[in-house]
């Protein structure tokens, strides 16, 4: 693996798990140290791959196949790899990122059982070498992971519209994530309180990477 200074560090998990919020106050508490750091969430921040995120989100569930949504991700993936991604890294910049190319084994993956094996070459092929150094899990059961989505939203997305059975299979492609990833996995316990599941996140990023402030 290259190595760089700066951490690379990737937030995962299944739908209503809090990794957003929990992004978020990581991101506010680095930022708090005077470290350069930057957060993105996938698909998206580049304005190719926003746009790609439009093409996804929107319409009815059979306008992608899994193929080409595994496909359309990957190409996000690559333009916010290219475009961002590396030259923070090369920069010194701390990069956090919502999803990386764990959720398309989950969910393309898994979820949408298109095979572990055909979407490890694709991420292999979109990400090359670039592993995140660390990856916190987000674990939820389905059913209370889309409740709390459907509490908060009005409006659901493409991908939030996808049947019980399919969330249940992406946990099982999180759960098999963690089992073959246990230096870069964490995992989280999402049902946790939010102060307690950030001190975690804190405290395990301190442990790993307080001597590349
Ligand atoms: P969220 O991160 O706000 O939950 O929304 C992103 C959605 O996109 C989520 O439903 C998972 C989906 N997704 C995939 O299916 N595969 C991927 O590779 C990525 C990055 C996201």
């Amino acid at each position: 693996m290259k190595l760089h200074k700066a951490p690379f560090i990737t937030f995962e998990g299944g739908e209503g798990s809090g990794k957003s919020t929990q992004i978020h106050i990581l991101f506010e508490r680095l930022l708090q140290m005077d470290i350069d750091v930057v957060q993105y969430r996938e698909p998206g921040g580049t304005k190719g791959a926003e746009e790609i995120r439009s093409l996804l989100f929107e319409g009815e569930q059979e306008r992608w196949s899994p193929t080409s949504e595994a496909l359309l991700l990957s190409a996000a993936r690559a333009d916010l790899i290219q475009k961002k991604i590396l030259p923070a890294l090369e920069g010194n910049t701390w990069v956090l990122c919502d999803r990386y190319a764990d959720s398309t084994l989950a969910y393309q993956g898994f979820g949408h059982e298109l095979g572990e094996k055909p979407i490890k070459e694709l991420n292999r092929f979109t990400i090359g070498d670039l592993e995140p150094d660390l990856t916190f899990v987000f674990q939820i059961n389905a059913e209370i992971g889309l409740q709390r989505v459907a509490d908060r939203k009005t409006h659901t997305d493409r991908f939030e519209r996808n049947d019980i059975l399919f969330h249940q299979r992406v946990q099982k492609g999180y759960d098999e994530i963690l089992k073959k990833n246990p230096q870069r996995c964490i995992p989280i316990n999402a049902l946790l309180d939010i102060d307690r599941i950030s001190q975690l996140i804190f405290d395990e990023v301190m442990k790993r990477f307080k001597d590349r402030i």
